[in-house]
């Protein structure tokens, strides 16, 4: 998002807190960490910016929306009521079935590991085992058998391996289709889809290994019908929205459906209140409207009169990792090649898990770097992002080698699959 604000001639300063070592080229970096509100609205009551944008979950559900207009700042980002959709999966659950939102049969929710593997007797296989609350992506686990099952409910909700959000569980029929990110920028009236994306969220190619924040995601022209986008507009977003505005106060920002592609039609699998880690990437890439622009309109409630416009053709973001992640990992390994990749066309080196020491950049943490590249076709764009991904080093590193290779297979899917 900084990097595409930096390119807006409206915007004359941006600060973000904390940043990385890439955001510093576009911005000036302050060592806040991003979960800490109470230090966030000291921040901005020193600073005043014009407009505060939030990024992650954890300041959103913890409030800060509420923090800033009751001091009369403007931000752009959901209340904490909202923010719950994202920060607790029952009350998404018990949302969805307040508003006929179509999502997959929920078996039930439990706060004792003993109830919760009991109930696996009555389920169909495999069966999705969900975290109620925020674990970093890597809260669910679509279980093939009960031992499967059984040792993650136990890593969950007895070693608390994924700290407080597992304290509760649910457990939800598994659907087959095609995953997709459907995120929409909102000011709780009028909303502005953003290109549809696909995220990859296992660590080894073809879907194996652990689930993760998202390996990479690419999004591409048709990557939906046009009707089968209209159904998730009628069916989804439209009464999402009119449902949080009945509730509470007008959602502001980013609203992220994450959707199974069913051949009876979209179910939403997750709410996120933000947008996804790493669709942003190709999403920005890809982006042909000045979002600077576009946030000032959000905040003023006019988002409607922004049109938005992308690029043709497709985008596609490579993660690299650490080696290790999403378990352990080491940090401190030098990165290079940064700048020979940058230098590639159409190419973007976006930092993650990054800072400076001196004049090097240094891996920080799990996700290290989000290496994206567009073009006029998917297959290309996936082309020239590992011929960026390429010329970068760094100790340990690793990276899925199948980011974006089923997309066009997925893409004739979509197309042919009955629809209704
Ligand atoms: N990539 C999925 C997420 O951001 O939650």
């Amino acid at each position: 998002m900084v990097w595409r604000l930096r390119q807006s001639p409206e915007v004359e300063k941006i600060w973000c807190a904390p940043g990385n070592g890439g955001i510093e080229e576009y911005a000036e970096c302050v060592p806040v960490d991003a979960g800490d509100v109470g230090a966030l609205v000291s921040l901005a009551e020193r600073l005043r910016p014009d407009l505060t944008i939030v990024g992650p979950e954890a300041p959103l559900v913890a409030g800060i929306r509420n923090k800033f207009e009751c001091r009369g700042m403007r931000l752009v980002g959901p209340s904490q009521r909202d923010a719950r959709l994202e920060g607790s999966k029952i009350y998404a659950k018990q949302f969805m079935d307040r508003y006929d939102i179509p999502t997959p049969t929920l078996y039930g929710d439990f706060e004792s590991p003993i109830e919760a593997i009991r109930a696996l007797d009555a389920v169909d296989w495999p069966v999705v085992v969900k975290a109620d609350g925020l674990c970093a992506g890597k809260g669910v686990l679509v279980a093939e058998t009960r031992a499967e099952a059984e040792t993650f409910i136990r890593r969950l909700m007895q070693k608390h391996e994924l700290g407080a959000g597992g304290s509760r569980v649910l457990l939800e029929h598994a659907l087959k289709g095609d995953e997709l990110s459907f995120i929409v920028l909102t000011d709780g009236r009028s909303f502005l889809p953003m290109a549809p994306t696909r995220d990859h969220k296992r660590v080894f190619d073809g879907d194996r290994g652990p689930n993760t924040g998202g390996m990479g995601a690419y999004t591409m022209d048709g990557m939906l019908t046009p009707k089968y986008e209209s159904m998730i507009v009628k069916d989804i977003v439209c009464p999402t929205i009119a449902g949080l505005s009945e509730e509470g106060i007008p959602y502001t920002g980013f609203l992220y459906f994450g959707l199974m592609l069913t051949a009876s039609g979209p179910m939403v699998l997750e709410y996120n209140c933000r947008l996804g880690d790493p669709e942003t990437q190709p999403i920005m890439m890809r982006m042909n409207f000045d979002l600077a622009v576009a946030f000032d309109a959000v905040a003023s409630r006019t988002l409607d009169r922004i049109k938005p416009a992308w690029k043709p053709g497709a985008s596609v973001c490579v993660v690299m990792a650490s080696g290790g992640y999403p378990g352990t990992f080491e940090t401190g390994k030098k990165i290079t090649g940064l700048g020979e990749a940058e230098r590639l066309p159409d190419v973007a080196v976006f930092h993650a898990g990054t800072k400076r020491e001196g004049d090097s950049v240094v891996t920080n943490g799990g996700r290290v770097l989000g290496v994206t590249a567009s073009a006029e076709s998917l297959s290309r764009a996936v082309y020239k992002a590992y011929e960026a991904v390429g010329k970068i080093h760094f100790d340990g590193a690793h990276c899925r080698t199948d980011i974006g290779v089923k997309g066009d297979l997925q893409k004739r899917m979509v197309a042919e699959a009955p629809r209704v």
